[in-house]
């Protein structure tokens, strides 16, 4: 079966859909984007991804490109047409195709993408080991609470991981606390159980995965702060662990050349885990 591509307002087959070369998004990275995770043919936590996306747009001032509405039905087509049962959505949207130049064009419209297409989840081997993640400076800029699709930090700090046999990098501010992973928000558990991951503020993505653990954690009644921690606290914690769409909560085990906790995937992390597999499957 070949894959289809929704592209500024046609399905186009995948290996031939393409925007214009003076899209802003290819010259300046001028656009945002969202990854929806797919279950059983029905989108996770979709309206919390538009609420986001909305956010993303605003911050930029880029108008959208069609309403909510049509966009439901454009994101259920593109897991239609390419019979996505467990897999992501990935949409971008850009401010459109314009001669270069720095400022606003005036007349531009923005260009929506959207693609689907299946993936397996994280193999759970994976979480039952647990993974382990190095530490780099953030060298991000100061608004990356905006799902911006320039990534390139991001891109080299996953390959550093990747180099240094890690899953994923934990970046670390000036002040020494850790901000987020390259896709990824991070958190940890103290000595007296106490869950931590950082406020969402400006320094981080306000994950929607983050969100969903959130609530949780709220529900299930467990100790919680949202706060900035240090990596020395980090590698002292007991246990450790990661949220993204695309991973759903993965122990970490190992930060730098420090084993975290036993060296193993600890219990609230297991559970959490648990909890949130079971809000993914509440989906389908
Ligand atoms: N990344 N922080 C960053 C920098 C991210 O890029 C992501 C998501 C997250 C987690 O957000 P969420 O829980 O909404 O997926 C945190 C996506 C999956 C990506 O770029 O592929």
């Amino acid at each position: 079966m070949s894959r289809v591509a929704y592209v500024d307002g046609q399905y186009l087959p995948h290996r031939s859909a393409a925007v214009h070369i003076e899209d802003r998004g290819y010259q300046f990275a001028d656009g945002v984007y969202e990854v929806l995770a797919v279950t059983g043919g029905r989108l996770v936590d979709e309206e919390s991804h538009l609420i986001r996306l909305a956010k993303s747009l605003s911050e930029l001032r880029i108008a959208a490109p069609m309403s909510n509405s049509a966009l439901r039905i454009v994101m259920r087509e593109a897991i239609r047409r390419n019979r996505v049962r467990e897999g992501i959505l990935y949409l971008q949207v850009t401010r459109g195709a314009a001669r270069r130049e720095h400022a606003f064009p005036k007349a531009a419209q923005p260009v929506l993408v959207v693609t689907s297409r299946h993936t397996r989840r994280t193999d759970p081997q994976i979480a039952e080991r647990g993974i382990a993640v190095v530490t780099i400076p953030d060298i991000r800029w100061q608004r990356c609470d905006i799902k911006s699709i320039a990534l390139l930090p991001n891109v080299l700090g996953k390959q550093l991981a990747r180099d240094a046999g890690a899953f994923e990098a934990w970046q670390v501010d000036r002040e020494g606390f850790v901000t987020e992973g390259t896709s990824t928000n991070a958190w940890i558990v103290a000595a007296d159980r106490t869950v931590m991951t950082r406020r969402a503020d400006t320094a981080i993505l306000n994950g929607v995965t983050r969100l969903a653990v959130l609530e949780i954690i709220a529900r299930d009644g467990y100790r919680f702060v949202e706060r900035a921690f240090s990596v020395a606290e980090a590698k002292a914690a007991s246990e450790a662990f990661l949220t993204s769409t695309t991973v759903d909560l993965l122990p970490v085990v190992r930060i730098d050349d420090a084993p975290v906790g036993t060296g193993m995937p600890g219990p609230l992390a297991r559970k959490l885990r648990e909890g949130y597999l079971a809000h993914v499957t509440e989906a389908a």
